[in-house]
């Protein structure tokens, strides 16, 4: 593998991925941005246009900003798409630092469609992909993720229920919405059959809903909860084996994956939420010495 191990690297998932080979990674566990922005900015009903010129125009997009020069300079210029402050959103604090998370609803489905399909790529045959996401909402009606998943390579092999207690209760006309999805995809190929440890879990996480509680974090607005990560990790990894996080955020699958003795690797695009990562292990070696 050309890219260093054990590593969040400051670049983006694509471009990234397209360094690792084939078959080279044992599981994926990831959270996307949810384009939350994008989807409110306006969900046109139209047919969707050609996806080679969709994934054409999202390319060279990720090629500008995983380009190091613009690193440094001001949002608006690094992201297209960067519109920040959407009255909904901004109410309740949960907009990432850099990232804009508010592309076209259909330039978002071809970049999460290439994606899983570089996800699909680089998984063993024998690995997992849990593709965290949840059912979003737009002028009545709900969103799901499976649009877009069913169009990719990757496999549903299960869909996982994340219980997470509690969610952010921005509207009265729908029940809260407490609950997201982790969707265990496998690769698609004829013989492809995921490794499952299920005994590695803990009793009470092996069913396929798990509840656990999303506390609020300083460094990030959307961490994992290291439980979600362990579970994954133990549902279908052993020890040595290699977990790949391509939205590495503040670093959470890192750190489970290290206590846990896996070897992992994480691409993140904003280079505060790295440093937080960095500081927090740092912090935890000298409370071990
Ligand atoms: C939902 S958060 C992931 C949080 C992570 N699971 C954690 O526990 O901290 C999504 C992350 O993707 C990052 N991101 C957005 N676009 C990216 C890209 N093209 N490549 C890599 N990371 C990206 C954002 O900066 C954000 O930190």
């Amino acid at each position: 593998m050309s890219l260093e191990i054990n590593k969040i690297h400051l670049l983006d998932c694509l471009t990234a991925m397209q360094q690792l080979e084939d078959n080279s990674i044992d599981c994926i566990i990831t959270s996307p941005p949810y384009n939350k922005k994008g989807l409110v900015r306006g969900t046109k009903k139209k047919e969707l246009p050609a996806l080679g010129k969709l994934i054409k125009e999202a390319s060279e997009q990720e090629t500008q900003s995983s380009n190091p020069e613009l690193h440094g300079k001001k949002k608006t210029e690094r992201y297209k798409y960067h519109e920040k402050g959407n009255a909904i959103w901004k109410n309740f604090d949960i907009d990432y630092s850099d990232y804009g998370d508010n592309m076209k609803e259909e330039d978002y489905h071809a970049w999460m469609i290439t994606f899983l399909n570089e996800c699909n790529r680089v998984i063993k045959s024998t690995g997992s992909i849990f593709f965290n996401h949840k059912p979003r909402r737009y002028k009545k009606q709900a969103h799901l993720p499976t649009d877009f998943i069913i169009n990719s390579e990757p496999i549903i092999y299960q869909v996982i229920i994340w219980d997470r207690k509690n969610s952010p209760n921005i509207r009265n006309d729908v029940l809260v919405p407490c609950t997201e999805r982790v969707y265990w995809l496998r690769k698609n190929e004829k013989k492809s059959k995921p490794n499952v440890y299920r005994n590695q879990l803990a009793k009470e996480f092996r069913g396929e809903v798990w509840k656990i509680i999303a506390k609020k974090q300083k460094n990030h607005p959307a961490p994992f909860p290291p439980q979600l990560v362990e579970n994954c990790i133990l549902l279908s990894t052993q020890p040595g084996d290699i977990v790949l996080d391509p939205f590495m955020g503040c670093g959470t699958t890192a750190i489970v994956a290290d206590e846990l003795n896996r070897n992992w690797l994480g691409f993140e695009i904003d280079a505060d939420y790295i440093k937080s990562y960095y500081e927090e292990v740092g912090a935890r070696e000298e409370s071990d010495e």
